[in-house]
């Protein structure tokens, strides 16, 4: 896929990035990844430490991220590296050299800050090379955890869409009856700041107009969405229909300058009376909803030119749109606004 047009940021947003989900990396497992234009080795250790290091090994260059038949693997709480043997720790140092017990190395492999909340793994970028400035709570359940079925999730790409583009939609009422088939635009409230996080809350009529939907058998209902956005990499849109409790995490993580992959994860408050951990009736149906309804944005995202100066017509585009693009320009390292 080509570059996107008038795109002005010359690297990544600072901030926290998804990279997977905790289920997919069992104690012992190796895999090599590539995120934001860089070459990793993601093992948990046997102790179950996930970790994320530079792939290459300082010593000749292996990649520890392709174990092979006979070297290679977790050791304890060590990576092996499959061509000479090395092992080294989860903070990047060495930790042994099999032929070699006096070694005076201080080589070091680059250690990426991770971590695991609500069993998303999440990854520190900055682009200037720093440590966290902030960390990502994880889910925002309203009311009990235990009372929200299991995550669930998708995942695609490469696309070629920007990380913030999902949380544009936050500012944009008038692409809804377009792009999502909506019957009216969407109300949003202003934006409010705190540091790298951002919030506002969308009210929108589910099921105007009809007598019964899916989603609303018992006629319209004033339904709200509250929009939860750290950086300019993770956005979350939680939305309360009639005390239906939705939590939809959308994360695009860039693999290189113009291609991401996409991680789509939902939960839902449990149906009345269900104790089970398998999705039934509404709840089901509103989280494969999620799924797909993001999705109809991208056919859009990926054909656009990035206008770094659009023509923002109407209350909503002068002062929202505006408001949310500047706040996204913070986390980059050339800010255009
Ligand atoms: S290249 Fe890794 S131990 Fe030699
Ligand atoms: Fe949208």
């Amino acid at each position: 896929m080509g570059k996107m047009k008038g795109w002005p940021y010359t690297d990544f947003a600072t901030g926290w990035y998804q990279i997977g989900y905790s289920a997919e990396i069992k104690s012992g497992e190796v895999k090599s990844a590539q995120w934001l234009n860089q070459d990793l080795v993601i093992f948990r250790t046997e102790s179950g430490e996930l970790c994320a290091l530079d792939a290459f090994c300082p010593h000749m260059g292996a990649h520890l991220g392709h174990p092979g038949e006979f070297g290679g693997r977790v050791c304890g709480e060590t990576i092996q590296c499959p061509w000479h043997g090395w092992e080294w720790n989860t903070d990047g140092t060495i930790h042994r050299i099999p032929y070699m017990e006096d070694h005076s190395i201080s080589a070091k492999l680059d250690a990426k800050y991770v971590r695991e909340t609500d069993g998303i793994i999440m990854m520190w970028y900055d682009h200037a090379g720093g440590p966290p400035t902030y960390e990502w709570p994880g889910l925002p359940f309203l009311g009990d955890k235990a009372d929200y079925y299991p995550i669930d999730w998708t995942v695609d790409g490469p696309h070629r869409v920007k990380p913030q583009f999902p949380m544009e939609n936050s500012a944009d009422p008038h692409h809804f009856p377009y792009v999502h088939g909506s019957g009216v635009d969407a109300e949003f409230t202003d934006y409010v700041v705190d540091g790298a996080f951002c919030t506002n809350k969308m009210l929108m009529t589910f099921g105007a107009g009809k007598e019964s939907t899916w989603l609303t058998p018992n006629g319209p209902v004033d339904g709200e969405i509250d929009n939860f956005f750290w950086g300019a990499s993770l956005g979350i849109a939680r939305f309360n229909i009639d005390g239906r409790i939705c939590v939809h995490l959308t994360v695009l993580t860039p693999i290189d300058e113009d291609n991401a992959i996409f991680f789509s994860t939902v939960t839902h408050s449990k149906e009345p009376g269900d104790t089970g951990d398998t999705p039934t009736g509404i709840a089901k149906k509103m989280m494969d909803a999620q799924h797909i309804q993001i999705r109809n944005d991208f056919h859009i995202w990926q054909n656009m030119t990035y206008r770094v100066r659009p023509i923002f017509t109407g209350e909503a585009e002068k002062t929202r749109y505006a408001f949310i693009r500047k706040h996204f320009d913070k986390f980059y390292p050339n800010p255009v606004y």
